[in-house]
């Protein structure tokens, strides 16, 4: 089963969406694995975003991402990654759909409630950045013979 990493980000925590997000997932059908509430260091932050580093916004994005708790999450379920991003919306809330997350909560770019990775590499190294391999659980749930 595929794995992705989503994050709730600082403003979704702050403006009380973790409950609506983790929702929406458990929903869908996919399974919780993982998950903590935390303090991103600049470190973690800086490696998450590296191949940001030459955008303008790159400082804004740490210094946000940094600010206040994050909601860490590692989801598993057929093509996650994917229908994940899907589920979130476009990187622009003014682009976003409506019925999405940042199509139904976020209005600027630069606060757009979550994140998720965006290919299975992605998901790989930011599980790695934000979770310790004793954090991830496996087991079954009934639902999957309902949902697969
Ligand atoms: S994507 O999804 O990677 O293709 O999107 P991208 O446009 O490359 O944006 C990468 C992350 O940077 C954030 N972003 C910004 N933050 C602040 N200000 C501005 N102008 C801005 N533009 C993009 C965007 O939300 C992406 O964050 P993550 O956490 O990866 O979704």
């Amino acid at each position: 089963m595929e794995r992705t990493y989503l994050m709730v980000k600082p403003d979704g925590v702050q403006r009380n969406l973790i409950g609506e997000i983790v929702s929406r997932f458990e929903k869908k059908g996919f399974q919780l694995v993982g998950a903590k509430l935390m303090q991103v260091s600049k470190d973690q932050a800086e490696t998450h975003y590296a191949e940001h580093k030459e955008r303008p916004f790159f400082g804004e994005l740490v210094d946000f991402i940094t600010s206040s708790p994050v909601f860490a999450m590692v989801w598993e379920g057929e093509n996650v990654i994917a229908t994940a991003r899907q589920m979130m919306g476009a990187t622009n809330p003014k682009d976003s759909a409506p019925g999405t997350i940042r199509g139904e909560y976020a209005a600027t770019v630069g606060k757009n409630i979550i994140h998720g990775s965006d290919s299975p590499a992605s998901a790989e190294r930011e599980i790695g950045i934000f979770f310790n391999q004793n954090e991830l659980v496996e087991y079954s749930k009934l639902i999957k013979e309902w949902v697969y």
